[in-house]
C-alpha cells in the first residue's frame, strides 16, 4: 500500500477542465493521492490551465510566482502545469519556471502515473503530445464513491473549425468524438454514484459523431438512462445545429430548455473575417427554428468586441443582433490576440475602442439577462437542489433555465427535484417558496 499524499489541483477556463481535473485526481488517486482544499499541505500542486485569452494564460505565471515560498519550505513539494497552457508552451515553461516539475497537455493526461513517478524521483516531465491511443480508454473507470446531483461529461474535444481568433484547434487538436456506448456507461456510473443532471461538455458538442444520430442520437440514448433527470451540453456552433437536435429540444422531456449557442459578431464582413462561416441572417433564422421548437427556452451566446478590422458601424450590428434576438445570459470579451492564430498578423484596435465597446454590449446584455430574470417572477419552475444555502434553512439549486433558484424550506434534500414558485429576483439568484 501506498502512503498517502496529498494533491491540490486549482482549475482555470472552462468546464471541459473542470471535468479534467476530476479525471486527473483520479488518475493520482491510484499513486496514493487524495484531493486537498489548501496548497500548504499538499505534496503536488497541480494547475490546470486555460489559454484561451492573454490575460488567462499570463495568470498562470504570477500564480507559479506565488508558490515559490512553499517549494523554498518543503523542497519535495512537487508543481505540475496541466491544459491547455501547458500544451501551448510546453517546455517553456519550465524555463520560466524552472521550479516546475511537471508539463501535461489535456490530452496525455492517462500518462500522469507514470510521469509522477518520474518526479518523485527527481526528475522533471513533460508530455505534450497528441497520442493516438485514446486517454479515455487509459484512463481508469470513475470511481463509486457518493457525489454531488449535477456532473459534467466530455463526449468531444477539439475543433476543426478554425475561427481566425481561436486557439482551441491548436491546444485541444482536432475534433475527436467518444464512442457512444462509453459515454453511456459514464452516465450510468455518475447515476449510481448520486448524479442526476449531466451536462454533455466538447469545444463543439454539437457536432459530435460517436453516435449514429449525432448529438441528439446521443442524447435520445442517455434519455432511456433510469435515474437519469436533466441532461445539458455545451458548447455550440450555429452551423452543427441540425434538425434532429432542434427538435429533440421541443421533445425530449429531459433535454432542459437552454442553449449555449455563440454567435461573436452580428456584423457579416467580421464574421467572414473570423472565418464562422453564417451570416447573420442565417443565426436569426436558426434561432427562429429553436424558438418554434422549444419557445421558453433560455439563449446564452458568445460576444467578442474589437476583432481586428472591426468598425463602428460593425460593432452596432453587434448590438443590434442582440436586441433582436434577446439573450437571457452571455458572456463578452474584448479580442486577445493568441499567438499562431491567423488573426494575430492583422492590425490591432486601440484598447479604449475595445473597452468603449465592451461597456456598451455588457450594458445592453445585462438588461436583458435581468429582464429575462425577472420574467421569471409569478412563474413555476422545476429546481434541482445542489446545496444548502448560506442562511440557515435555506436551500439553492438550479431552474430547467439554469437560474440559480434559493427556497426557505426544511424538508428538501440535495439531489431532490421540485416545483417552485419564483417570487423574488435578486443580482444573480431568484428566491422561490416550495409549492
Ligand atoms: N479573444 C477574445 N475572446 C476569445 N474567445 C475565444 N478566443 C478569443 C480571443 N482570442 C471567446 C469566444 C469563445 C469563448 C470561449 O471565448 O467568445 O466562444
Ligand atoms: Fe481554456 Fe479553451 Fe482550453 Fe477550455 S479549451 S481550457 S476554455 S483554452
Amino acid at each position: 500500500m501506498t502512503a498517502q499524499k496529498k494533491l491540490f489541483i486549482k482549475t482555470y477556463g472552462c468546464q471541459m477542465n473542470v471535468y479534467d481535473s476530476e479525471r486527473m485526481a483520479e488518475a493520482l488517486g491510484g499513486q496514493g493521492y487524495v484531493e486537498t482544499q489548501t496548497p500548504d499541505d499538499a505534496d503536488m500542486i497541480l494547475l490546470n490551465t486555460c489559454h484561451i485569452r492573454e490575460k488567462a494564460a499570463e495568470k498562470i505565471y504570477s500564480e507559479l510566482g506565488r508558490f515559490k515560498g512553499l517549494k523554498a519550505e518543503k523542497p519535495d513539494l512537487k508543481i505540475g502545469v496541466a491544459g491547455c497552457v501547458a500544451q501551448a508552451e510546453g517546455e517553456e515553461i519550465i524555463r520560466r519556471q524552472p521550479m516546475v516539475d511537471l508539463v501535461v497537455g489535456p490530452q496525455s493526461y492517462h500518462r500522469l502515473p507514470a510521469m509522477e513517478q518520474a518526479v518523485a524521483k527527481g526528475g522533471k516531465a513533460l508530455d505534450t503530445d497528441f497520442p493516438k491511443d485514446d486517454k479515455f480508454d487509459t484512463l481508469r473507470s470513475r470511481p463509486k464513491a457518493k457525489r454531488g446531483p449535477t456532473a459534467f461529461l466530455t463526449v468531444q474535444e477539439g475543433c476543426d473549425k478554425f475561427c481566425a481568433f481561436c486557439v482551441v484547434p491548436y491546444t485541444r487538436g482536432a475534433e475527436v468524438s467518444r464512442p457512444a456506448e462509453r459515454i453511456i456507461r459514464e452516465a450510468q456510473e455518475l447515476v449510481e454514484a448520486g448524479v442526476r443532471e449531466i451536462t454533455l461538455l466538447g469545444q463543439n458538442v454539437n457536432a459530435y459523431h460517436g453516435h449514429d444520430g449525432g448529438l441528439a442520437g446521443l442524447i435520445w440514448a442517455l434519455d432511456k438512462v433510469d435515474g437519469l433527470e436533466r441532461i445539458r451540453f455545451t458548447t455550440s456552433h450555429p452551423n452543427d445545429m441540425d434538425d434532429a437536435l432542434i427538435e429533440a429540444h421541443g421533445t425530449c422531456d429531459k433535454l432542459m430548455p437552454y442553449l449555449h449557442l455563440p454567435v461573436q459578431s452580428g456584423s457579416d464582413r467580421m464574421l467572414k473575417a473570423m472565418n464562422r462561416k453564417h451570416t447573420r441572417e442565417q443565426y436569426f433564422r436558426l434561432i427562429e427554428k429553436i424558438r418554434a421548437a422549444r419557445p421558453d427556452l433560455l439563449l446564452s451566446g458568445d460576444f467578442i468586441v474589437g476583432f481586428p478590422g472591426e468598425t463602428e458601424e460593425d460593432f452596432e450590428d453587434t448590438m443590434d443582433l442582440v436586441r433582436t434576438v434577446t439573450y437571457g445570459q452571455a458572456y463578452s470579451f474584448k479580442y486577445s490576440t493568441r499567438p499562431g492564430t491567423p488573426a494575430a498578423e492583422k492590425p490591432q484596435l486601440p484598447e479604449e475602442v475595445m473597452t468603449d465597446r465592451l461597456h456598451r454590449l455588457q450594458a445592453l446584455l445585462g438588461e436583458q439577462q435581468r429582464a429575462v430574470q425577472d420574467s421569471m417572477i409569478g412563474r413555476d419552475v422545476k429546481v434541482l437542489f445542489e446545496k444548502k444555502g448560506r442562511e440557515a434553512g435555506q436551500m439553492i439549486g438550479k431552474s430547467e433555465y439554469l437560474h440559480a433558484v434559493f427556497a426557505e424550506t426544511s424538508d428538501v434534500a440535495v439531489g431532490d427535484i421540485r416545483t417552485v414558485r419564483i417570487v423574488k429576483s435578486e443580482r444573480n439568484s431568484l428566491g422561490g417558496e416550495l409549492r
